[in-house]
């Protein structure tokens, strides 16, 4: 069979079935968006109202943030194609010091993306050692511990946020062995924040190093404090400032491409790691780095998220739980329980992904459709992401379209 016509793998592995068929079909997945008007979407001749977005803060759209690009694009040209070992443009050393100042973190480094942090990281830290990863952790994290255990690492997996079945494993491990435990921070499907204290308690009494991947909760969860304008506390400065954590064995990742609407990403690290990972990990010897506009937009958004952040929260607050509370209204199931703006509604039975989203579609609502294998069978659903630049017309526009949802489809039913 020429390779023109498909490989052996790719024709034969089952597993991507049915999501190559909903791509095929077009409409759900893979659209073209012709044009955005706010947090509305063209996708042919539809205007849908956006809910797949995790531009959380709106930062994709704010004036003040778009309008810092073009000063930085003159000043550094469009891309600074230098590999970050060979060359920095000032402005990167200005994001780290102002994102360790934000995080309260020992140093920071920043990276691409998560994916090249992952892919790289978890193998400099794993060594010839062990490598705990949570049941539940995104793909992305797996794919790096895959590459750890294919550098000499042992690989063990433990039960989602399940701290027991954690600390029975690593008791067990050789004495003097190396020990990463990598979990996600705020999960992107259920939207909820693991027992990081736990953990972190565990981790310390045992030796491991705990590698915690919170992309979705930088930028919206924060310190808490005095005039907190949401339960979501100040500052959005992640999870570990969020639960009153230290840093101590703690080895902290972000990204800017969700809450900061920008292509770069960061690990808060010791001074010492931050050194070595710069002569050891490839994205920083090899990978082109982001491009200039943003390395501008996330320096505008640090200004953005100073001076407007905590009330643009707290309307992400608001907005969120207008949605929340109209799904616990109807009794629907999702696994929120945080409250924050990530709302899974599984399906009773995921055969009927397909229906459910096409109604939604029709009725304007544009969803991320969690199919399988994106998630596990028992957890095919779609996944809600409210930003606070959906607007309440549109809020109630998905509100109204979920009663009739509920009405037409097997949705899974809170327990009374
Ligand atoms: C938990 C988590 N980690 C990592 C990533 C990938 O991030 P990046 O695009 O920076 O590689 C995502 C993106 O969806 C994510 O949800």
């Amino acid at each position: 069979m020429p390779f023109s016509q498909g490989s052996d793998s790719t024709r034969t592995d089952a597993r991507w079935g049915d999501l190559e068929r909903l791509r095929a079909q077009g409409g759900l997945y893979d659209a073209v968006i012709e044009e955005i008007d706010g947090r509305r979407i063209r996708i042919g001749d539809s205007w849908l109202a956006d809910f797949a977005s995790c531009n959380y803060l709106g930062f994709d759209l704010d004036p003040e943030i778009m309008d810092s690009i073009a000063a930085q694009v003159s000043r550094w040209g469009t891309h600074p194609s230098w590999s970050r070992l060979l060359g920095n443009p000032r402005i990167y050393i200005d994001i780290e010091d102002r994102l360790t100042e934000l995080l309260g973190a020992p140093d920071t480094l920043v990276l691409p993306t998560i994916t090249h942090i992952h892919s790289s990281v978890i193998t400099l830290l794993a060594g010839q050692g062990h490598v705990l990863v949570d049941a539940q952790a995104h793909k992305t994290i797996y794919d790096g511990c895959s590459i750890a255990r294919g550098n000499g690492a042992t690989l063990h997996r433990f039960r989602a946020n399940d701290v027991e079945h954690l600390e029975d494993q690593l008791r067990v491990l050789p004495a003097g062995s190396s020990r990463l435990v990598c979990i996600d921070g705020v999960n992107s499907m259920t939207g909820n924040l693991p027992d990081l204290s736990a953990m972190a308690r565990v981790c310390r009494e045992y030796d491991a190093l705990l590698y915690v991947d919170d992309a979705h909760g930088f930028g919206i969860v924060g310190e808490r404090g005095p005039g907190e304008t949401s339960p979501y506390g100040l500052r959005g400065n992640s999870i570990v400032q969020h639960l009153g954590e230290t840093y101590d064995n703690i080895v902290l990742v972000g990204g800017f491409s969700k809450s900061y609407s920008s292509l770069l990403a960061f690990l808060a690290l010791p001074t010492w790691l931050k050194n070595h990972l710069k002569v050891a990990a490839p994205p920083y010897l090899y990978s082109g780095p982001s491009p200039t506009a943003s390395l501008a937009t996330v320096m505008a958004g640090f200004d953005v998220n100073e001076s407007r952040g905590d009330q643009i929260r707290a309307d992400l607050y608001r907005k969120t739980m207008k949605v929340l509370d109209h799904v616990h209204a109807l009794g629907l199931e999702t696994p929120n329980t945080s409250n924050l703006p990530i709302i899974e509604i599984p399906l009773e039975d995921g055969r009927d992904i397909e229906d459910v989203a096409r109604f939604l579609l029709s009725h304007g609502i544009y969803v991320t459709v969690a199919a399988y294998p994106l998630v596990a069978k028992d957890q095919v659903g779609f996944r809600i992401q409210v930003t606070a630049a959906n607007t309440d017309e549109e809020l109630d526009q998905l509100n109204a379209t979920l009663t009739e949802l509920a009405e037409r489809f097997e949705v899974r039913r809170k327990a009374a």
